[in-house]
Order: C-alpha cells, then structure tokens, then sequence
C-alpha cells in the first residue's frame, strides 16, 4: 500500500514537473540561452532586439526552432544542451520572438 502511495505521489510530481517545464520559455532562456543572446555573444540577436530579429522573424517560428536544434553559425546545436527538448526549445523561441514584436 504505502509502496504504491509513493509511486504515486512520484509520478504525479514528475508530471507537474514536466508540464512546467514545456511551458516556461523564459525559465528555458535564462538557463540555455541567456550566456549569449543578452549581450550577443559572437554577433548573437539580443533579446529584444527589434531590427536583429525583423529577418528572422520572416522565416517562421518551425524554421527558427528547427535552427536551434541543428545550430547556426556560432551557435552550437541544441544551444549546446543536449538535453533540451523540443518543447523547451520551441518555447524558449517563443520568448525570444515576443520580446522583439
Ligand atoms: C553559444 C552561444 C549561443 C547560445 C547558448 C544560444 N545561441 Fe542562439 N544564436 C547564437 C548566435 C551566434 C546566433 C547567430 C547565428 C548566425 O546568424 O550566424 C544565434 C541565432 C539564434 C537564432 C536565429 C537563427 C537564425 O536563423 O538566424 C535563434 C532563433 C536562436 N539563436 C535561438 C536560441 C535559443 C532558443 C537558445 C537557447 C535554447 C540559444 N539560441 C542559445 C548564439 C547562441
């Protein structure tokens, strides 16, 4: 019984856990992406950024995800965090493109 109740209360804590993850851009920016886009590391677009992100934006948000996953010129693939996931990284995109609207 008690073995099960703890199971229990792990697997629920993974899933909220999980779920916060996926939805946080900024807490994924702040770990993976703030060393080079807050100051622009090796030419990097800053953080709100207007006329460095105008043409990227124009790409699309699939296409620019996608770019982050295989990197881009100074930037390594996967922003060089190999454990990032696809939803953190999507939503790391997401913070970095509302702050230059
Ligand atoms: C090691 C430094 C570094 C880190 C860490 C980094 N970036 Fe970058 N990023 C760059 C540089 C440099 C460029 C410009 C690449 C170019 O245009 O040649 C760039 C460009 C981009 C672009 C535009 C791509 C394009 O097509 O022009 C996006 C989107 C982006 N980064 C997202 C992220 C996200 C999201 C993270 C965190 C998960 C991240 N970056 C972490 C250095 C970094």
């Amino acid at each position: 019984m008690t073995m099960i109740a703890k199971g229990l209360v792990a697997l629920m804590t993974m899933g909220v856990a999980g779920v916060a993850m996926a939805a946080d851009g900024k807490a994924v920016y702040e770990k993976a992406c703030v060393a080079c886009h807050a100051t622009g590391v090796a030419n990097a677009p800053k953080l709100g950024d207007k006329a460095a992100w105008a043409p990227r934006i124009g790409q699309g948000k699939a296409t620019l995800v996608a770019t982050v996953k295989t990197g881009k010129g100074a930037m390594p693939p996967k922003a060089g965090n190999a454990a990032l996931t696809d939803d953190e990284i999507s939503a790391a995109v997401d913070f970095l493109l509302a702050a230059a609207k």
